[in-house]
């Protein structure tokens, strides 16, 4: 169990995808859920989601971006090797749902990896897709074919203008809102992205649905760590979403939260580099 089978650098090998055998997780997991893996007994428990599942061959895939010190010991595993431990699938399924109109998916950075699934889910439920992904510069940018094939219509965009469209994705988010019948938008990325692209379609009054990434722990609703307030409440992100409506989300209180073990982080990262290093 929990054995990486197939792995894959992408993004210049700042992002790696891991095949890893779990079959009673990839059995009952759902698009927009997530895993929490642990590389060994002292290691600390870090959230991602199941980019794509295979549950006749029995495997889930994972993809993240290098930031820190787990990512980064996680990036030293090769095929053959194992995690200790994998919970899940936690968190809620997303609400695949037949929409009156077109639904457009809006991803930033490994933010596409999680919205690759929904992304597919939604053209399955019978809905025109539109889909927006974006990254800083072309080599960055992941998952283009899968994208192009999980939706109906694919707009690229580059920050710095190297592919696609020369700008973000908000940009291109803003000329679909006026031009189409657009009913749903779920947006997934950085933080500032999606706060952004909720502030577009709050004036559109567009449903949006975000995908939440706090800072979690135990991921079953029992620290309380992964709070984040929405629509003026109190939610735990790991068992109330992990997404939920954006035009309810405090992102400017998530933001603080995500940084506030950061000069920890630094630190452990850098002590984990020299150790590698040595
Ligand atoms: P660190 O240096 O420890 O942290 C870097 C930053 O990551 C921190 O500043 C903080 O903002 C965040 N972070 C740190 N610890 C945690 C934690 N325990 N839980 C959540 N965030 C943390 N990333 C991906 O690349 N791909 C994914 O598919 C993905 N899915 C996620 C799904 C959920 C539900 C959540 C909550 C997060 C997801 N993330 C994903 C983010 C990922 O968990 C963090 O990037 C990772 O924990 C960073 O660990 P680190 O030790 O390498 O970096
Ligand atoms: Fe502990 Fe959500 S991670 S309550
Ligand atoms: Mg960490």
């Amino acid at each position: 169990m929990f054995e990486i089978v197939k792995r894959q650098e992408m993004a210049q090998g700042s992002v790696v995808l891991n095949e890893i055998n779990a079959p009673l997780i990839a059995k009952k997991a759902k698009p927009g859920q997530f895993v929490i893996l642990r590389g060994h007994e002292k290691g600390e428990r870090i959230p991602l989601t199941m980019a794509d599942t295979d549950p006749e061959k029995g495997t889930i895939t994972i993809i993240y971006q290098v930031v820190g010190k787990t990512t980064a010991l996680f990036k030293t595993l090769k095929e053959g090797d194992r995690y200790l431990d994998i919970i899940g699938p936690l968190g809620k399924p997303t609400d695949i749902e037949k929409v009156d109109g077109d639904v457009v998916c809006v991803g930033g950075g490994t933010g596409v990896a999680v919205l690759h699934p929904i992304t597919r889910a939604f053209k399955q439920a019978g809905n025109h897709v539109i889909a927006i992904i974006g990254a800083r510069t072309k080599d960055l940018l992941i998952l283009e074919d899968k994208m192009k094939a999980a939706s109906h219509e694919l707009h690229v965009c580059t920050d710095d203008g190297s592919y696609g469209h020369h700008g973000f994705v908000t940009d291109v988010l803003k000329e679909l809102l006026n031009s189409k019948n657009v009913k749903l938008v779920v947006a997934i990325g950085p933080v500032p992205m999606m706060k952004f692209v909720c502030n577009i379609t709050k004036e559109h009054n567009v449903k949006t649905l975000v995908s939440l990434n706090p800072i979690m722990v135990d991921g079953t609703g029992m620290c309380g760590c992964c709070r984040v307030t929405v629509g003026g409440k109190t939610k735990f992100a790991c068992v109330d979403g992990p997404e939920f409506d954006g035009h309810q989300v405090d992102f400017d209180e998530l933001t603080q939260r995500l940084r506030s073990y950061l000069e920890q982080e630094k630190q452990s990262y850098e002590l984990f580099k020299t150790k590698l290093n040595a």
